[in-house]
């Protein structure tokens, strides 16, 4: 079997620290993986004037697999490295869905008053190439009175439909619930194109309870009765916005993972947690590793080590289970003690393992 090429970017703040106990989860797992490493990001950007390669969208597609920490840091505005890194390669793989599951881990604590694990687990279905990023627009009059900044809404049905295709699919794996997060009561053109592709998607596929809810509402619903919601699809703004309070239910913003994938497409998924490079606690080994640590998860299965994926799991569950949580689950582990814990478990053999190769 030939190992996995997988290029690591750990980018900026505390992606390195986290993404290097993701690459130990992965390790333990004993699947073969060719790494590289690859150093763009905000100080590449100092020495070189750019976050990455000009050709990088095009480099990555080398690889299997993308595992990415964070990119952004204070001394550079956020819009040059986003645009510089991240967002571009997004929309050059057409990386067109961004899976991000919220599911409350047994052991983690949740703000939510009275809820547990069996009222927490979303799957969100983010549109990730275009929508209100689609990076169409401009400024005009600079520096005037009456300076304008234009930033232009993209939806086009194509892309559309094949996500919310691809969310029923999920749906239907799932609990068979489906809730199109929309904004077609303000909007009058993208949402309204949104709303009606939806509908002509949900009437192919009656195994699903298929629901459109106004976006305002449904971050109302999510904290109120996030057992209401399986899988939420929704527009890139509306999921960045939804998954940071998916995060925020789930534990916090260290323990959300995502996926961003081009189903069918053959271009390499990146890998990432939902979180971003945490300035305010960069450099102090206290940051959550287990979103990053769950991205590399998704990572296995998608290149087709299941088994391996699930071991991570097993392990992340057990050791949230165990109690053993960073600061901002209210513990005083470090970022590597968590990360090595996970680790030790996944390296070693499940009892189901044994059992099955007796
Ligand atoms: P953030 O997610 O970096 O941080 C928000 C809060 O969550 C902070 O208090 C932070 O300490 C905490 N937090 C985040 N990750 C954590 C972890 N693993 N463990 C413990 N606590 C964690 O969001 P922000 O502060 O709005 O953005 C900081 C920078 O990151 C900005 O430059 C932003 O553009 C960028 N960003 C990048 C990505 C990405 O690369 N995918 C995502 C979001 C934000
Ligand atoms: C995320 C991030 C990015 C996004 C930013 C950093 C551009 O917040 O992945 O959630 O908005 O997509
Ligand atoms: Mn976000």
């Amino acid at each position: 079997m030939t190992a996995h090429r997988i290029a690591l970017l750990p980018g900026d703040g505390v992606g390195p620290e986290v993404v290097e106990q993701a690459r130990l989860a992965v390790e333990a797992t004993g699947v073969e993986v060719a790494w590289e490493t690859l150093d763009w990001g905000s100080d590449h950007y100092r020495r070189h004037g750019r976050m990455m390669p000009e050709d990088g969208p095009e480099r990555l597609k080398g690889f299997d697999a993308v595992l990415l920490g964070a990119v952004g840091e204070p001394s550079i505005p956020d819009h040059v490295t986003l645009w510089g890194l991240l967002l571009p390669i997004r929309q050059r793989l057409d990386l067109w869905a961004n899976l991000r599951p919220a599911r409350l881990l047994p052991g983690v604590p949740t703000p939510l008053a009275d809820r547990g694990p069996e009222d927490i687990d979303i799957l969100v279905l983010r549109e990730n190439t275009e929508g209100e990023y689609s990076g169409v627009g401009g400024r005009a009059h600079q520096g005037l009175e009456h300076e304008v900044g234009l930033e232009t809404s993209v939806f086009a049905r194509s892309v559309l439909e094949r996500l919310i295709r691809y969310a029923f699919e999920l749906a239907a794996e799932r609990r068979g619930v489906l809730t199109s997060a929309t904004k077609s009561n303000a909007s009058r053109f993208g949402y309204v194109l949104w709303d009606e592709v939806a509908a002509g998607v949900a009437a192919e596929h009656s195994a699903v309870r298929y629901e459109r809810v106004l976006v305002d509402a449904l971050a109302a619903r999510m904290v109120q009765d996030p057992g209401s919601l399986d899988v939420v699809v929704a527009s890139n703004l509306f999921g960045d916005i939804l998954t940071d309070l998916a995060a925020a239910i789930q534990g916090g913003m260290g323990m959300a993972a995502s996926a961003n994938v081009g189903p069918g497409g053959g271009a390499p998924g990146v890998f990432e947690p939902v979180h971003g490079s945490a300035p305010d606690i960069a450099g102090q080994g206290i940051a959550n590793p287990c979103g990053a640590i769950w991205s590399a998860s998704m990572m296995l299965s998608t290149v087709g080590e299941d088994a391996a994926a699930a071991r991570i799991m097993d392990a992340l569950e057990r050791v949230c289970r165990d109690g053993l949580r960073t600061r901002d689950l209210g513990g005083d582990a470090s970022t590597a003690e968590v990360g090595s814990a996970v680790a030790r478990h996944a390296s070693e053999r499940s009892l189901a393992e044994d059992e099955r190769d007796m």
